[in-house]
């Protein structure tokens, strides 16, 4: 699997463009792009918890847009501290603070400013005062070493033009015997090279 995009394509621009579009989801999540969001999509495609979502703000969750469940895999434990990253406007890491109480921790990481502001006024609305929502990114998370004991992320690790530098970062975080719950986009064959420098595909 290749783990970075070809050498010559503007990742700058690659980064300008994915913090437009989610930008863009931020404000207007009912605008038109060519993957899914909502409360909805997550309970009835993804197997969230209908009844959780609803405790969370309509902004928050009508930007939702991973990919998959990431506690599918186990929830947090009460007291746990998690990481987010690619926290958008704060659905997953939301719930993550429901499920560690005011005994655990939450740290969001996103670069999007549009979804950062979400996210916050969210937590302050739901009073999730455990919950923290940090601007920074995959490859340089703003999080001390050794400190976290799972690291949760939906659908964001794609967007990543390098994926290397992203399981460092999460290696690095996590404590010892901690714990990664990744849902993602996955392809089951190599990619061509025309679509691997196409910038519409990678921003999806
Ligand atoms: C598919 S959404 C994540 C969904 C989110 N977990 C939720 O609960 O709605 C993608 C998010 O990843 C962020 N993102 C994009 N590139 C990133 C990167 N390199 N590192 C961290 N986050 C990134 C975007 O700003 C966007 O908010």
């Amino acid at each position: 699997m290749a783990l970075s995009c070809p050498v010559d394509l503007d990742v700058a621009k690659l980064r300008e463009e994915i913090e437009s579009i989610y930008a863009r989801v931020a404000a207007d999540p009912s605008g038109d792009f060519h993957f899914h969001r909502g409360a909805d999509y997550a309970a009835n495609l993804l197997g969230y918890d209908r009844a959780e979502l609803a405790k969370l703000p309509t902004e928050t969750t009508s930007s939702f847009a991973g990919v998959g469940n990431p506690f599918v895999a186990g929830k947090p434990a009460t007291g746990a501290t998690v990481v987010d990253i690619g926290s958008g406007a704060g659905t997953d890491a939301l719930l993550a603070a429901g499920y560690v109480g005011s005994t655990g921790r939450v740290i969001g990481v996103d670069p999007t400013d549009a979804m950062l502001e979400k996210a916050r006024a969210a937590a302050d609305q739901v009073g999730a005062k455990h919950a923290e929502f940090r601007k920074g990114s995959a490859e340089a998370l703003p999080v001390d070493s050794g400190t976290i004991d799972l690291v949760i992320s939906n659908g964001v690790i794609n967007l990543a033009p390098d994926k290397l530098p992203v399981f460092a970062e999460i290696l690095r975080v996590l404590k010892p015997g901690g714990r990664l719950q990744l849902t993602d986009i996955i392809m089951a064959s190599e990619l061509s090279e025309k679509s691997r420098r196409d910038i519409d595909l990678w921003t999806g």
